[in-house]
């Protein structure tokens, strides 16, 4: 199955590609932003993703496509892999954040308790997996991780289930987890989600790092972007969109801290952006019904001023153990 791009139509009114620009497309996934960007307008596009599969598809769209430069990496590491590339500056940021299509409808990614398949949801190809998490991390670390990243609040009992069956055998698969977590809570009790939905989303946050990564990505695109440079943001998920909204609300001067009789010193940095709207624009009741996964996404933009980036890190608002402690007891 293909991925099929949600907002698509307001990210090129957001974006609003010009002839002669170059633009990022941070999470090239499917390249269904990408292509309709280049399709848009006489323009160049960097299309960046942590996995291979993603980046294998957009080297096959180059050949027939030579304004799109695909690169593998984080979007976290943006200005780095654009300086590599010799580019310091582009005209709009696009993140389209979380899994593509591609990646949950394959069952060897492990992403999906809906298939059996090894317990991984990596989306790159590297550092450790989702049953190195759940055979390796003590008990409390992984309350943590689930109550953090998946607002589980059964978080402790499913933990202790965890740690309990991984003494008899450890976790392999997508099913043996999603079964623990199932049994753990006492059964689906006439719910229309599986009990294991926000295990596996605190997992798979986990593992991928994703907060740090968008929080880093956010930076990231502060510094690379032009004046007047749009930075263009898609999330699935409260914990990501609050994360979004912050970070554009402080760049943009909007979160209060300083009146016009205070100090020029004490205000703080002058905005680094502009906000076009202060809501996030949301999908309509028609692209829902033709794409359900669509029915959380939100979209926000913001626009460079020529104001000089901040220095202050971009703050994810919650606190896990980091995944390096797993990469040294591995
Ligand atoms: C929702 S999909 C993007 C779909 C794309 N907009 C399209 O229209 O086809 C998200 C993609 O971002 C990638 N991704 C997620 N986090 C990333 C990160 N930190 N750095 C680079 N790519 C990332 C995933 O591997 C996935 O392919």
């Amino acid at each position: 199955m293909s991925h099929v791009p949600v907002l698509l139509e307001e990210v090129l009114e957001a974006l609003q590609p010009t002839d002669g620009e170059t633009y990022v497309d941070g999470t090239f996934g499917g390249g269904g932003y990408a292509l309709r960007v280049l399709e848009a307008a006489d323009c160049h596009l960097i299309g960046i993703d942590r996995d291979l599969d993603a980046i294998t598809r957009a080297e096959a769209l180059a050949e027939q496509q030579p304004r799109l430069t695909p690169l593998l990496g984080r979007f976290g590491d943006l200005d780095e892999l654009l300086e590599a590339e010799g580019v310091s500056e582009v005209h709009g940021v696009m993140l389209d954040i979380g899994v593509s299509s591609f990646q949950i409808d394959e069952s060897d990614r492990g992403f999906s308790f809906m298939r059996d398949g090894p317990l991984d949801m990596r989306m790159g190809q590297t550092g450790p997996g989702a049953a190195d998490v759940v055979n390796h991390m003590s008990a409390a670390d992984l309350t943590t991780i689930l109550r953090q990243l998946g607002e589980e609040r059964q978080a402790r009992r499913i933990a202790g289930a965890i740690v309990a069956r991984r003494k008899t055998e450890p976790f392999e698969t997508t099913l043996d987890l999603a079964n623990c977590v199932e049994h753990a809570v006492g059964g689906r009790r006439g719910k229309k989600t599986h009990p294991a939905t926000l295990t596996f989303q605190a997992i798979r946050m986990y593992v991928n790092d994703e907060l740090g990564e968008l929080a880093r990505g956010l930076a990231a695109a502060e510094r690379v972007l032009a004046p007047g440079g749009r930075l263009v943001v898609v999330t699935f998920h409260s914990l990501e969109d609050r994360l979004v909204k912050q970070f554009m609300r402080e760049r943009a001067g909007a979160t209060g801290g300083g009146s016009r009789y205070m100090p020029e010193a004490a205000k703080g940095p002058a905005p680094s952006f502009d906000l076009k709207r202060r809501k996030a624009t949301e999908p309509g009741e028609e692209e829902i019904s033709q794409n359900p996964r669509a029915r959380s996404s939100r979209l926000r933009v913001a626009v460079r001023t020529d104001a000089p980036a901040w220095t202050d890190p971009v703050d994810t608002g919650k606190s896990v153990p980091p995944l390096k402690t797993l990469e040294v007891a591995l």
